[in-house]
């Protein structure tokens, strides 16, 4: 496969979970790519030998993506060593219950700090690097659609946004050829939401297919809509969620 030779990718969050998947499947599909994580630099460490075992060149940068400026300037840094930035893949994303009796304002500044402000400053970023052929995906999340718990208001209402940018952004950027798109995953077995945690049997009872997905079935529909196969694809909210939504 070498759908992406020659392309340049950022994945936000890209030391764990989707974002390391997004990551190895992109480099293995011929892409060099950077990764941005927080906290863990050894897993981020293990991503890039990773990428560069599939003979890409790899970076692991720290920026969170609450910090607008901090997200900005690893962009612009996987631009400089790479000498190009064709893909950026917004994944970074936290989940914080809120429930109403808690303090769900706290959690509303924490999750669209990052959920929704650090994509959108991701995005502007990058665009400014791509030409002809870029490619934004974000990794939203089938709760913009459907929220099937009490204390999800927040979180859904951050992925509701992140549509919301992606089809904005899908116009801005359509004239020049980038495409903007949005990856909903249903349940996907990482840290955030294991298959062995607390929500797994309410959540897969509400699945035409009742399993959780693995993060590599996630990269393939990622890879896919970063590929050039998918030009036309712009703008669009793309389930993948084994009929979560159904
Ligand atoms: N898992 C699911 O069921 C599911 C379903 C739908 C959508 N999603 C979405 O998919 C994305 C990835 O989720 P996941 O399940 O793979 O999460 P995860 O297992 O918690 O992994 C999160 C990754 O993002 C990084 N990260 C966390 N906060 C960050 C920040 N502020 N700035 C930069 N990087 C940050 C983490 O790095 P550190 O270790 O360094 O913090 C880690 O690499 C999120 O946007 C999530 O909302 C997940």
């Amino acid at each position: 496969m070498a759908r992406l030779q020659g392309k340049a990718a950022l994945v936000t969050g890209g030391s764990r979970g989707i974002g390391a998947a997004v990551a190895k499947r992109l480099a293995a599909e011929g892409a060099d790519v950077a990764i941005t994580y927080v906290r863990g630099q050894s897993p981020a460490q293990a991503v890039v030998a990773d990428i560069k075992a599939e003979g890409r060149k790899g970076l692991a940068i720290q920026a969170d993506a609450a910090d607008g400026q901090a997200v900005q300037a690893a962009v612009d840094r996987a631009a400089a060593e790479f000498g190009r930035l064709d893909i950026l893949v917004n994944n970074a994303g936290v989940f914080i219950m809120a429930p109403v009796d808690g303090d769900p304002l706290a959690a509303y500044d924490a999750t669209f700090a990052v959920n929704v402000r650090g994509l959108y400053a991701a995005s502007l970023a990058a665009a400014k690097h791509m030409g002809e052929g870029g490619r934004i995906i974000q990794i939203g999340s089938v709760n913009a659609d459907r929220v099937p718990m009490p204390g999800g208001a927040v979180y859904a209402a951050s992925k509701a946004a992140v549509q919301a940018l992606t089809r904005g952004l899908a116009r801005d950027l359509g004239p020049r050829g980038i495409t903007v798109n949005d990856v909903q995953p249903g349940p996907v077995d990482t840290d955030m939401n294991p298959e062995s945690g607390p929500f797994a049997d309410l959540l897969k009872s509400t699945m035409a297919i009742q399993r959780y997905a693995r993060a590599e079935e996630i990269a393939a529909l990622v890879a896919y809509l970063a590929s050039p196969e998918a030009a036309m694809v712009t703008g669009a909210a793309i389930s993948i969620d084994g009929g979560f939504l159904a």
